[in-house]
């Protein structure tokens, strides 16, 4: 089939490059120029394992061409998706669909008589019935749930499709574009606009619930002196509960949890159906980089709790390991409000640096986790990085000027690293010596 892909972001490079795998020919379409001549170059913006190769297979068998053209696009395809971004609004919780308005109205101004128009931006509920209403064309959605780090495969092996339809066309033409997809067996759920637009939401409102919800219980163990990362096991084994995304730190940080939350609280309160948990959730996340503040003043150890002049390593900026996405990190969040304490800060990633530069360029950078520990007098750990995990404690030990540590990820070895002479907190057990205050 003919197909376009608007807005060529995380989500549509890697949807334009899945879909010419699939033996689609595919038009990647962008407003931004820099950004379409990388991806005809063969370059993605960001970093996303398996992506570049599969993006280069395909212009190089030239079932994949990029063009800033909507006029081009609206003559070549059949079927078109708009995957561009929905951030937050600058002035409220609300998704700004300035993007998504613009580009319906682009491609809606040049698509042949006949086209489908889909779109697979997270949305406010209600957006598609007024896109459709406003356009002659035919309107579907269907979300996607792709994980940074596993976008290729959350692509072409998706849990499932979810097809927000209004005519038999619009789901047959849906089912001819992902047939490789589902002759896999990949289930399709089949919506009406607003459930198809509210399964993303109700899917990112969930999984941030399932985090929110194991850090406040590291929050009760702080207080009890208990240990959240054996609660979580004891109660993942329970397979209605499951062990996946039970793991307590930091909290969860990235271009979608955040603001999916705040606007879908933010929508479910202009219905009338408020969904007052999810500000409680949100609040829990944000109070877990309070916490990781407060145990590096406390392990700076001085009678005032300041920590001004002190030495602070940051291992990680990326918000999860693999991938350099640096969007509402946590880790960079913890590092900038140490920083404007007073605290002397050194950042180190193995992605994100070039990101984390541009966002936060008063903070400390270092080229490399010894760098960043050589004389500090705590070292925080941020994101949990394969390399962090296999620092060995003895060494580490050699490069601080102090061996302090705070686990902000729950996966340090405590007993390894106590062993090698640290003082070792993690978020969700109590300090050592088990007195059970937060
Ligand atoms: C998320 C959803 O998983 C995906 O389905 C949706 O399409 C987009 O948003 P992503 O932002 O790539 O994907 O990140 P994800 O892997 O879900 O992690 C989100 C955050 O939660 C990260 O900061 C991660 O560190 C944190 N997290 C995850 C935890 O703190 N604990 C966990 O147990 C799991």
């Amino acid at each position: 089939m003919r197909l376009t892909v608007i807005g060529t972001g995380y989500l549509g490079a890697t949807h334009a490059a899945c879909m010419a795998e699939l033996g689609h020919e595919v038009l990647g379409v962008d407003v931004d120029a820099d950004k379409i001549a990388a991806l005809a170059a063969g370059r993605t913006p960001f970093h996303e394992p398996g992506l570049e190769e599969m993006l280069r297979r395909n212009l190089d068998s030239g079932r994949l061409r990029f063009t800033t053209s909507y006029e081009e696009a609206g003559a070549f395809g059949e079927v078109h998706f708009v995957c561009v971004g929905t951030p937050q609004s600058p002035r409220s919780d609300a998704a700004d669909l300035r993007y998504v308005d613009a580009a319906f109205a682009g491609i809606a101004r040049h698509a042949a008589p006949g086209a489908l128009l889909v779109g697979k931006s997270t949305v406010p509920v209600g957006t598609a019935r007024r896109l459709a209403d406003a356009y002659d064309a035919e309107v579907a959605w269907n979300p996607e749930f792709l994980r940074e780090g596993f976008a290729v495969r959350d692509t072409l092996r998706p849990d499932r499709l979810v097809f927000g339809v209004e005519s038999e066309r619009a789901g047959t033409l849906l089912r001819e574009v992902y047939a490789p997809v589902l002759a896999a067996g990949t289930p399709v759920v089949t919506a009406d606009f607003p459930t198809a637009e509210l399964v993303k939401t109700a899917a990112n409102a969930f999984l941030a619930t399932k985090i929110s919800f194991i850090n406040a219980m590291a929050e009760v163990c702080e207080a009890a002196g208990g240990d959240v990362a054996v609660l979580a096991e004891a109660i993942g084994h329970d397979d209605r509960i499951g062990p996946k995304f039970l793991r307590a730190g930091v909290g969860f940080g990235g271009g979608c949890l955040p603001k999916d939350i705040r606007a879908f609280a933010h929508r479910a309160a202009e219905l009338g159906a408020p969904l007052g948990f999810l500000r409680e959730v949100d609040a829990i996340n944000m109070r877990r980089r309070d916490r990781v503040v407060e145990l590096a003043r406390e392990l700076c150890g001085r009678p005032d709790g300041s920590v001004m002049g002190a030495r602070v390593a940051v291992l990680g900026a990326a918000f999860k390991p693999d991938s350099d996405d640096i969007r509402d990190s946590p880790a960079l969040n913890v590092a900038a409000r140490l920083q404007l304490d007073g605290a002397d800060v050194t950042v180190y990633d193995p992605q994100a640096m070039d990101n984390a530069r541009k966002a936060f360029p008063l903070l400390g950078y270092a080229l490399s986790a010894e760098d960043a520990l050589r004389r500090a007098d705590v070292v925080l750990h941020l994101t949990e990085w394969a390399e962090f995990r296999a620092l060995d404690p003895r060494q580490a030990r050699q490069w601080v000027s102090r061996p302090c540590v705070v686990d902000g990820r729950g996966v340090l070895d405590a007993a390894a690293w106590a062993a090698a002479g640290w003082s070792f907190r993690a978020l969700g057990r109590s300090a050592p010596g088990g007195e059970g205050k937060r």
